[in-house]
């Protein structure tokens, strides 16, 4: 079973290798995505491969196919792969070529996709209600590029998690930005707030279907930074992301929220997802 694609073949995942002189691999010098599919079909595809080439050209960083050539061998691996239900990971780096800070003269980029099932009933066992802490926002200017880059995101996560909490919620300049690796919601006085779409944080596809559900359901959406004070009034909270959906956040920095149970607002969010997941028809 083929689960991986690097420049131009398919690949078992464990026999496909890559130059120790990628750039990748020496400076984290490429952008990625990851993208879900259900029962077959990719979900969002569309404005994943938009943001991916936003990002290349943030970094001046050429890809090495069509937009309409990358999303053809997303489809081509899925149906080598076999699975139906998991999540595709692509990465796209500036390539091998000796160890130069500066751009090479001469690289060809190096383009990877790898497909792996995901595990629906722990999925299902999260989106029953997490923990959160905050944690300071040390990244750079530019979260709004999907780098690979990941440092300052994985310690915090790490720290969340190595203290058994789910996600580590970033506070830069007593504002929220965002979760490690997810998006955030509060609903204040009943309405749903998430920082707006900037170069603090990663404007995620979940988060816009979000926005977009919410408003077709009469609730209203303000995209304003949150003060790290108004997490703690919040009366729901949640975060989004490819891999885990919607999870409702129950307690932050051991406040507990909503006396610890899902909110309706979220609840009724997460439904809504799910139904539009119910829609999805094979390689729609
Ligand atoms: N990360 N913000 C950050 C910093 C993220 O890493 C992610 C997702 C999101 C949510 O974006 P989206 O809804 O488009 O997945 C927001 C992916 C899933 C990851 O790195 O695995």
């Amino acid at each position: 079973m083929f689960d991986t694609f690097l420049n131009g073949e398919f690949y078992r995942s464990a026999e496909a290798a890559v130059s120790v002189d990628d750039r990748g691999f020496l400076f984290g010098d490429g952008v990625y995505e990851v993208i879900r599919f259900y029962n077959g079909s990719f979900f969002e595809l569309e404005p994943h491969l938009s943001r991916l080439a936003r990002s290349a050209q943030k970094i001046s960083l050429l890809l090495p196919y069509s937009l309409q050539k990358i999303e053809k061998v997303c489809y081509e691996l899925l149906g080598k792969s076999k699975i139906k239900n998991g999540k595709l990971y692509m990465q796209i780096t500036r390539g091998a070529a000796p160890r130069t800070h500066q751009f090479p003269v001469q690289a060809e980029p190096t383009i990877m996709m790898k497909v792996s099932a995901v595990n629906e009933d722990e999925l299902k066992e999260k989106q029953k209600g997490a923990t959160a802490i905050t944690l300071p926002d040390d990244r750079w200017n530019h979260c709004d590029i999907k780098s690979i880059n990941l440092l300052p995101n994985i310690l915090a996560k790490q720290t969340a998690r190595s203290q058994g909490y789910h996600e580590a919620i970033f506070v830069h300049s007593e504002k929220i930005t965002e979760g490690a690796s997810s998006n955030v919601f509060a609903v204040l006085h009943g309405k749903l707030v998430t920082a707006p779409a900037s170069n603090r944080i990663l404007a995620g596809i979940t988060r816009s279907v979000v926005i977009e559900l919410a408003r077709a359901a009469g609730i209203e959406v303000e995209e304003r930074f949150l003060a790290k004070d108004e997490l703690y009034q919040a009366s729901e909270l949640f975060i989004t992301s490819t891999i885990d959906e919607i999870i409702p956040i129950l307690s932050i920095d051991e406040n507990p929220l909503n006396g610890a149970t899902v909110g309706r607002i979220t609840g009724n969010l997460q439904e809504l997802f799910q139904k539009k997941l119910s829609t999805l028809n094979k390689y729609s």
